[in-house]
């Protein structure tokens, strides 16, 4: 026996690469991303896991966490539009953190930082009631039935998610898939959460700005959910 933090292996079964870098965005990756990387999140940086400073990293700012960034335009818009808030967003993908780091090269966002990788890590080492808010925008839907235990919304990622998150804290789902909507409805609120308000299309939050997802979930005709809970306590 040891008594040593462990973390359990984890599975990641969306896609870490897509297609060749522009020349550009590789630039963006070796000068940029250190600099933004959050430190001490993964298990090499922080084998102790040792929970991370979360004033010292926010300056006192409230922090908000926004899971699966995809091309960061919501993370980005939030950043600019809040600016006395800090923000923190995830994604393994790297040719999205490539895209978001060219976007924050361009509105000059300081107040933001990334890990470049699975949300869990960070679970891991963010104290309680840290969080808050929290952005979930149009999470990878696993349409097969034997695939939906790998969706967010699962017990194992939102009581991650619920240690984290301050008491009143919110939490948006936005998702175009119906069946995302009904396991929503159905895991999120044994998890500690309230539903707030459940919206549609052209009904979106008064601050919101559409992804990458939510464009081509539209042009393929379907349809916006939007869903705000706030977490009890
Ligand atoms: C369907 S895309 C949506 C991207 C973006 N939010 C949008 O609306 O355009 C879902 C994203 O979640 C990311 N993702 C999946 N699992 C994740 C995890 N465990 N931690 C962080 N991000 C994750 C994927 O890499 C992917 O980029």
């Amino acid at each position: 026996m040891t008594d040593e933090p462990t973390t359990p292996r984890r599975n990641f079964y969306g896609r870490v690469h897509g297609k060749t870098l522009r020349t550009s965005q590789k630039q963006y990756l070796a000068e940029d991303l250190g600099r933004l990387t959050l430190p001490g999140v993964t298990q090499a940086d922080n084998p102790g896991r040792i929970p991370l400073d979360v004033a010292a990293i926010t300056a006192g700012r409230p922090l908000w966490l926004e899971v699966g960034f995809g091309g960061g335009e919501h993370l980005v818009h939030m950043a600019a539009r809040y600016p006395d808030v800090f923000l923190i967003g995830c994604e393994p993908f790297v040719n999205g953190v490539a895209m978001l780091l060219g976007k924050i090269r361009a509105s000059g966002a300081e107040n933001l930082a990334i890990h470049p990788g699975d949300v869990r890590d960070l679970f891991d080492v963010l104290p309680p009631a840290s969080v808050a808010k929290c952005f979930l925008n149009y999470p990878d839907p696993w349409p097969k039935a034997r695939h939906h235990r790998r969706r967010f919304v699962t017990p194992d990622y939102l009581q991650a998610l619920a240690r984290v998150m301050q008491p009143g804290a919110e939490f948006r789902v936005a998702t175009d898939i119906p069946d995302y909507v009904r396991q929503t409805l159905e895991e999120v609120p044994p998890a500690g959460f309230d539903l707030i308000a459940q919206t549609g299309a052209g009904a979106a939050w008064e601050d919101w700005l559409s992804t990458r997802y939510e464009q081509k979930a539209l042009r393929e005709g379907r349809d916006p959910h939007y869903l705000t809970f706030r977490r009890q306590g």
